[in-house]
């Protein structure tokens, strides 16, 4: 298959890979910023946040830590609960750490309005939020999520890490689905 091919499934790119790197960049100028003279750990949330926490990870210049969680929400199809359920945990004790929570999109909310609760409760000294796409008219609950790239319609997207039944998370950029893939 030619990478052509994987994108004419898309009905349309959002973000191309260097728009995407470009807020990191930004991003990563703030959290050096804000996390100076600390270290911080990243925990990234799999799969999806594969590509956003490789790319963050390696354009910052402070110290840094990396673990990572499987987590599941279970729903109907495809819609968040807000019931998680923890596939992977963490192998770092969180006691006392600054943690920073990386993810690819926030949809509901209510898997990382969970998330933050859990970890909170392990006794870090803070816990926040990066997030590359946020789709605000799709929350459910309200989530501050301090370093936040895009804001997108509510739309299904791929790319970047994100994928539809495992496929296309190896696109470099991020689009819209294409409805004649899941027609
Ligand atoms: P909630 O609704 O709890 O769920 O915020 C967030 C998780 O849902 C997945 N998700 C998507 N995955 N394209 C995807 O590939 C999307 O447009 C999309 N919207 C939500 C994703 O796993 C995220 O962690
Ligand atoms: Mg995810």
């Amino acid at each position: 298959m030619e990478f052509s091919d994987i994108e004419n499934d898309l009905a349309e790119v959002l973000y191309t890979e260097k728009e995407i790197h470009e807020k990191i960049a930004e991003l990563s100028r703030r959290i050096e910023a804000d996390y100076a003279g600390e270290k911080v750990l990243l925990v990234g949330v799999l799969r999806g946040a594969v590509m956003v926490m490789a790319d963050l990870a390696r354009e910052l210049t402070i110290p840094i830590e990396m673990d990572w969680m499987a987590v599941s929400s279970y729903g109907s199809g495809t819609q968040s609960s807000g019931v998680v359920r923890i596939l992977k945990d963490l192998d770092t004790d969180l006691h006392g750490r600054h943690v920073l929570i990386v993810e690819d999109i926030i949809d509901s909310g209510l898997t990382l309005s969970w998330l933050r609760a859990n970890l909170e409760s392990r006794g870090t000294a803070s816990v926040e939020i990066c997030a590359l796409l946020r789709k605000p008219g799709a929350a459910k609950v309200v989530v501050d999520v301090k370093y936040e790239g895009f804001q997108i319609p509510n739309a299904f997207v791929v790319g970047y890490g994100l994928d539809y039944a495992e496929q296309y998370r190896n696109l470099r950029g991020i689009g819209v689905l294409a409805p004649h893939v899941y027609a």
